[in-house]
């Protein structure tokens, strides 16, 4: 018995190659990552998949519009019994329908320690810059459920990174990635898998 995995991708894919590495090494042992999904094409997290060989295509959002990528992305991961989704580095907001639909069945990460340089317009370098502007002397990593609120749902995991005093909002990135973004996801994940692969046998032994 194993959770079925969807992650969605917007750019380089280094948090979808964190999940493949933890795959390959057991970390993720109950759950598979079935496919990968962007919303736009030629973004590196699509190499990454084809070179684990993993089912991945791109739904084409700013063509389609959000209410259409939606719907063909629901029929796709339908089609594939997902039973959790991951967004590593997926830059898209979803509505509140879609993630009403998935409640406490899609987990992202946030590269910060929410509350703090999250929501509408926190994302990638502008989290960092956010961090060293107001001086904090901790900052790190996050990974919560996702609902319609920008970075709102629960939160499962956290991780602290000291800041140095010579950071830059780049080396503060690399090193929040590398020693808080790359594990926490992994083990989130496991987390959710473990926690869906027991529903799914009891249901199972309820059925038999
Ligand atoms: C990074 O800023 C990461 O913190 C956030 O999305 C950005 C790109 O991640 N989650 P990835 O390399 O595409 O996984």
């Amino acid at each position: 018995m194993i959770a079925n995995i969807a992650v969605l991708v917007s750019g380089g894919g280094t948090n979808l190659q964190a999940l493949i590495d933890a795959q390959n090494s057991g970390v993720l042992k109950h759950g598979k990552i079935k496919l990968v999904v962007s919303d736009k094409p030629e973004v590196y997290a699509l190499t990454r998949a084809n070179e684990a060989k993993i089912e991945n295509l791109v739904i084409y959002k700013n063509e389609l519009g959000k209410e259409e990528f939606e719907f063909q992305l629901q029929q796709i991961l339908v089609k594939h019994n997902i039973d959790f989704i991951v967004l590593a580095g997926f830059l898209c907001i979803l509505s509140k329908n879609f993630t009403d639909s998935w409640q406490n069945k899609i987990i992202n990460i946030h590269p910060s320690l929410i509350p703090a340089f999250c929501g509408e317009g926190f994302y990638g370098l502008k989290v960092h810059e956010a961090a060293l502007q107001r001086g904090v002397k901790l900052s790190g990593a996050t990974v919560h459920f996702v609902n319609d609120v920008p970075d709102g749902g629960p939160i499962i995991l956290q991780k602290a990174i000291k800041v140095k005093k010579t950071d830059t909002a780049e080396k503060l990135q690399k090193r929040i990635m590398k020693e808080a973004e790359w594990k926490l996801l992994p083990q989130a994940a496991e987390l959710i898998s473990k926690q869906i692969v027991k529903e799914k046998s009891s249901v199972l032994k309820q059925n038999n």
